[in-house]
């Protein structure tokens, strides 16, 4: 089988398609899990139609659980393989900090909400489906009365986590717009 040489590797212009996927699956899943939750809270509880947004809510939130973790784990994985690693964006130094503690908070802001979102559903003691199509179990029994703190949470860090991504999203396009470099393109499929 022909060895892959990372000394003679063509440096990557733009990330690998999969770190695409699942970078702007999780932006529209983000957007998506956030306007639900706003567009439901103008519907009269206990109608259908705010029934049907909040399963797709919660369906959706489990996908993106599962994208989440593959993220990661090809983020980690492929660190290591000279084929996938990026090489630095053209920034200053300083520059460079900032963004990485944004992906960073980014990333960690990601897991925390997808975790309350699992104990705030757990809490509420109601039924837990993917799409009508299986049931998920109670891993971690939690306590009724933490239905409220869940709440509060999870909403906290939705509105976290939309602030920081809009300010990312801002940086991305200021980028490209007025500095005029490839960091956004590095994130866009080849046109
Ligand atoms: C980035 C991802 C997510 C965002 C931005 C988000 C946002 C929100 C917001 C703003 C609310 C309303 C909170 C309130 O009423 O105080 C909510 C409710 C809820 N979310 Fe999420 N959420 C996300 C992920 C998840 C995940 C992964 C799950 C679990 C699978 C989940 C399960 C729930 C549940 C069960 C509710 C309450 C529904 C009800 O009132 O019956 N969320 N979410
Ligand atoms: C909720 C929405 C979003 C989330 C949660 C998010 C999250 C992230 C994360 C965690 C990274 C780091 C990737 C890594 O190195 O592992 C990243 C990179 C990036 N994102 Fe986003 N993003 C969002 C929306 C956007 C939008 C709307 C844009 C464009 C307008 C954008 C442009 C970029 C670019 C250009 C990079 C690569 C930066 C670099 O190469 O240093 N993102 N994003």
């Amino acid at each position: 089988m022909p060895q892959f040489d990372s000394s003679i590797a063509p440096v990557r212009q733009r990330y690998d398609a999969l770190t695409l996927f699942f970078h702007w699956v999780t932006a529209a899943a983000v957007i998506f899990m956030f306007a639900s939750a706003h567009i439901w809270a103008w519907l009269e509880r206990g109608t259908p139609l705010r029934k049907e947004l909040q399963s797709l809510h919660i369906s959706c939130g489990i996908l993106l659980a599962a994208v989440i973790i593959l993220r990661l784990l090809w983020r980690i994985g492929s660190q290591w393989n000279a084929r996938y690693k990026m090489p630095k964006a053209e920034t200053s130094p300083a520059m460079r900090i900032i963004a990485h503690a944004t992906h960073g908070l980014l990333y960690l802001l990601l897991v925390t909400q997808v975790v309350l979102g699992f104990l705030f559903r757990w809490a509420q003691e109601e039924p837990f489906r993917f799409f009508g199509l299986f049931d998920i179990p109670t891993l971690a029994p939690v306590d009724i009365t933490m239905r409220h703190t869940f709440a509060t949470l999870h909403n906290g860090v939705a509105w976290a986590l939309i602030g920081l991504a809009s300010a990312h999203a801002l940086a991305a396009l200021f980028h490209h717009y007025v500095l005029r470099d490839n960091v956004l393109r590095r994130m866009l499929p080849r046109s």
